[in-house]
């Protein structure tokens, strides 16, 4: 439908996390992520060292600092572990910042070159909310898998990999009020479109709230939903989010799969803790969502939450929070037909985060 897209899809999320090479072991082992590529002093990077992880077509970037007076080692001290940027491939990068720029709503930086091995690579970025920035990446002037500055990471032929195909959407938490705001950032900004609205009354139980809006690029090539706290009689866990992490930020990357039961089986089995789900959710499950292919105990063994629209049916599950605040998680979804973000699971699923919520006393 975008005839003339300027952004591709995403290319690849950046972490900055206390240590790259622990989480690196933790996305292989457990998550099932092959490391790819490594760099750091050993390449001629300085002051930093960086995993690029691989699976299916989701490229993470894993870095640490080594210099603590750097703007590394400052994210991590106020944040924790979390998200720096989302980058997105474009096919031309003067045309993309052409186009924001004609836009007029937001200000990319100057447009920069490195040269490597495979050609050049150029690449400029946009920031969006809290400290997270987009870093747009034209690849069409190079021809190696690696990036420059990286160098390769010998195979181990015993990695079976994981059943991770790509990237679902990937979800920012924004403050009270800030939500259209950022809605519109991507909308008049980027030309997104927004496609799917929640309110409280969708999404909230009796104790917390929120609000989401869903924007969209390139026939759901990018997609973002984005969420702001509500008022509830409690705490809303998008201000516990906000609390922790200390500013805006990303709360989780949903990773799709073509099987959902074998995905989660092999992931529980490698230490991954999912959310569970209270029992009850599965009896009226069937009304509520009719016909499905999978067996309902096999689904209620792993906790995973269906959801119906008018288009199919989508399967998820959510792990805890991976790192030591309770802020940055994953999803892993299935969708047959399903172009919903689960809706009708809302209130089962926070009412199995507040009670982990509720054990940290934030509630
Ligand atoms: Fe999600």
């Amino acid at each position: 439908m975008n005839q003339e897209a300027f952004l591709d899809s995403v290319s690849a999320v950046e972490f900055y996390v206390g240590s790259a090479r622990q989480w690196a072991f933790y996305h292989e082992k457990a998550m099932g992520f092959t490391p790819v590529a490594y760099a750091g002093p050993e390449t001629g990077v300085r002051d930093r060292v960086s995993y690029l992880m691989k699976q299916g077509k989701v490229s993470l970037i894993l870095t640490s600092f080594l210099d603590p007076n750097s703007g590394i080692a400052q994210h991590i001290k106020l944040h924790g572990d979390g998200v720096h940027d989302i980058s997105i491939k474009v096919p031309d990068i003067d045309v993309a910042i052409k186009t924001i720029e004609e836009r007029g709503l937001i200000k990319p930086s100057k447009i920069q070159e490195i040269k490597g091995e495979g050609g050049k690579v150029r690449s400029a970025a946009v920031k969006t909310y809290g400290e997270k920035i987009h870093t747009l990446v034209d690849y069409s002037s190079y021809d190696r898998e690696i990036p420059p500055g990286y160098e390769a990471i010998p195979q181990n032929s015993d990695h079976k990999g994981g059943r991770l195909k790509a990237i679902d959407h990937v979800v920012g938490n924004v403050e009270e009020n800030k939500m259209d705001p950022w809605v519109e950032f991507y909308v008049k900004g980027m030309d997104f479109r927004q496609f799917m609205t929640f309110d409280d009354k969708d999404i909230s139980t009796e104790y917390s709230a929120l609000k989401s809006k869903v924007v969209e690029y390139n026939d759901r090539k990018i997609v973002f939903p984005i969420n702001e706290p509500a008022l509830g009689l409690k705490k809303s866990q998008i201000q516990e989010y906000l609390d922790y992490y200390k500013s805006p930020g990303v709360q989780h990357i949903a990773l799709s799969t073509d099987n959902i039961v074998e995905a989660v089986s092999q992931l529980k089995k490698q230490g991954i803790e999912f959310l569970e789900t209270p029992a009850t959710y599965y009896d009226n499950l069937l009304d509520r969502v009719g016909k499905i292919d999978e067996d309902l105990d096999v689904l209620k063994r792993y906790s995973i939450l269906v959801d119906r629209d008018d288009k199919g049916y989508m399967l998820q599950i959510f792990t805890k929070p991976i790192g030591d605040r309770p802020t940055f998680f994953y999803e892993i979804i299935q969708r047959k037909g399903g172009t919903s973000f689960g809706k009708g699971n809302f209130k089962a699923l926070f009412e199995a985060i507040e009670r982990e919520q509720a054990k940290r006393g934030n509630l």
